[in-house]
């Protein structure tokens, strides 16, 4: 569990975060969301002390982490940064190596783990491993970001924006990566971005940032459902409440006994896939499979009502 404490923090005699009060769940994946400007980063960069609040303080697993030097605190927390920021003279093997080198890992453990993180990130380990950060395009960039990040296999990891910079089917499946990554290990994992989607998506807990301060937090449900002022209501997204309550479900949880036909969703998507599909296809109901492609009914047009509750 992460907990800030009466928070406050100042840049040039401007305030950038105002008393915040904020308790991250251990094991769940938090998500900061908020405009450009309203004091995600600087939230995200004192939990790992990049930067030392003015007064208040945090504690990480119960011990105020001023208890512990940067370095040690920044070898258990994985921190992947908004601009990347890979040294440009390692290669991304080095990079991805840097904390387990720190860590003294042996040599056979360190090559294997970076390859092992390759393939999960999709960058060939034969072909990109000993590239140097300029010789990479910008996602690719970001994601050798990730694979550091993730590389000593941290309890707690801070992530900045991590999928920013790719494209949207890249982003959808590292953003399921993440999904699985969190549910198998436990990770408390907090994640900053401006996209609301993602938050959505990603987001077991949300914080709504607004000027330094907390706008709303909660599931998604309570801030689409229940939004505590006209600010959090116009950042969900007013006009598209019912589609984003739509990418909540599951086709799973809405399915029925029967058979149709044509080609079938998985029982995994989002009512919100469905949705498109009834569209795109004009029809009013479809097959439904199990992640091993077995039948396992039907899903209906009809049943997509009432999701949203
Ligand atoms: N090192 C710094 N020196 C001066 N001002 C800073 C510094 N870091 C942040 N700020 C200011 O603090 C405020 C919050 O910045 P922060 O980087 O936390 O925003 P953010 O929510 O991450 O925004 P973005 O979505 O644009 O990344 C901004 O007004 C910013 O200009
Ligand atoms: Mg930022």
């Amino acid at each position: 569990m992460i907990e800030i404490r009466h928070v406050n923090k100042s840049f040039q005699g401007q305030q950038a975060i105002h008393d915040l009060n904020l308790t991250l769940p251990a094991g769940e994946l938090s998500v900061l969301i908020g405009s450009s400007g309203s004091g995600k980063s600087t939230t995200l960069k004192m939990l790992n002390r990049l930067i030392e609040p003015d007064s208040g303080s945090i504690l990480l697993a119960g011990e105020d982490i001023r208890r512990q030097s940067p370095d040690s605190l920044r070898r258990r927390i994985g921190y992947a940064i908004q601009s990347v920021g890979l040294f440009p003279h390692w290669t991304v093997e080095q990079n991805i190596a840097a904390v387990p080198q720190l860590l003294k890992w042996p040599k056979s453990r360190i090559q294997d783990r970076v390859t092992e993180l390759l393939t999960l990130l999709q960058l060939p380990p034969a072909q990109y491993r000993q590239r140097y950060p300029h010789q990479l395009s910008g996602g690719q960039q970001q994601r050798v970001g990730v694979a550091r990040a993730l590389a000593a296999d941290p309890d707690v990891l801070l992530m900045d924006e991590p999928f920013g910079a790719l494209d949207p089917i890249t982003r959808h499946t590292l953003q399921q990566e993440l999904i699985r990554i969190q549910a198998l290990s436990g990770k408390t994992i907090v994640l900053v971005t401006h996209d609301i989607d993602e938050a959505l998506l990603l987001g077991q807990h949300i914080v709504l940032m607004e000027h330094g301060r907390i706008a709303q937090q909660g599931k998604a449900q309570d801030l689409l459902l229940h939004p505590a002022s006209d600010f959090v209501r116009h950042f969900v997204g007013q006009s598209d409440t019912g589609i984003r309550l739509l990418g909540l479900g599951k086709v799973g949880e809405r399915v029925r006994q029967g058979q149709a036909s044509g080609e079938p969703i998985r029982a995994d998507r989002n009512l919100r896939e469905a949705l498109s599909l009834f569209v795109t296809r004009q029809v009013t109901c479809l097959p439904v499979v199990d992640e091993h492609g077995q039948a396992s009914g039907v899903l209906h047009f009809n049943d997509l009502l009432g999701a949203a509750a």
